[in-house]
């Protein structure tokens, strides 16, 4: 099974970043250890703070992988053109935040991506992330 996170503007901060909302460990830590507990996925990650760049790799995986966890970041909120490829590629998409958006200020109760998702995991830290692995492991 070919996975892959993408992730969007700041995520490479993590373990820097509002520690507080998005805990202490950096991505790059997390992700070894998430491949290392699923050795049996050819699991990747990417990661941009450009739009353009991010919809430029989700065309590029979306018709090539069996999953694709979307983790858009702040572009969640406003970008209808992550939206739109989200909705184009037959890879299907599992939106996941780290922070329970919906706990949050209200321009983060809206999602772009939400319509076109496979499913939507939030609030669970890094785990969320993890979830998703784990989602698209039970539909194999
Ligand atoms: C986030 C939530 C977004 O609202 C925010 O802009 C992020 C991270 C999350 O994972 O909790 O950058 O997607």
């Amino acid at each position: 099974m070919k996975l892959i996170i993408v992730n969007g503007p700041n995520l490479n901060l993590l373990g820097k970043r509002e520690n507080d909302i998005y805990g202490d460990e950096s991505f790059l830590d997390f992700f070894e250890r998430l491949q290392t507990k699923y050795p049996e996925i050819a699991l990747s990650h990417f990661q941009s703070n450009i739009e353009g760049v991010l919809i430029d790799k989700l065309q590029e995986v979306g018709y090539a992988y069996d999953g694709i966890i979307l983790n858009a970041a702040a572009y969640t909120h406003t970008s209808v053109g992550i939206g739109d490829v989200v909705k184009a590629i037959s890879t299907p998409v599992v939106e996941v935040h780290i922070s329970n958006t919906f706990a949050r200020e209200d321009f983060r109760h809206t999602s772009f991506i939400s319509p076109n998702a496979k499913g939507i995991i939030l609030g669970f830290g890094l785990q969320s992330y993890e979830l998703a692995v784990q989602s698209f492991l039970a539909s194999k």
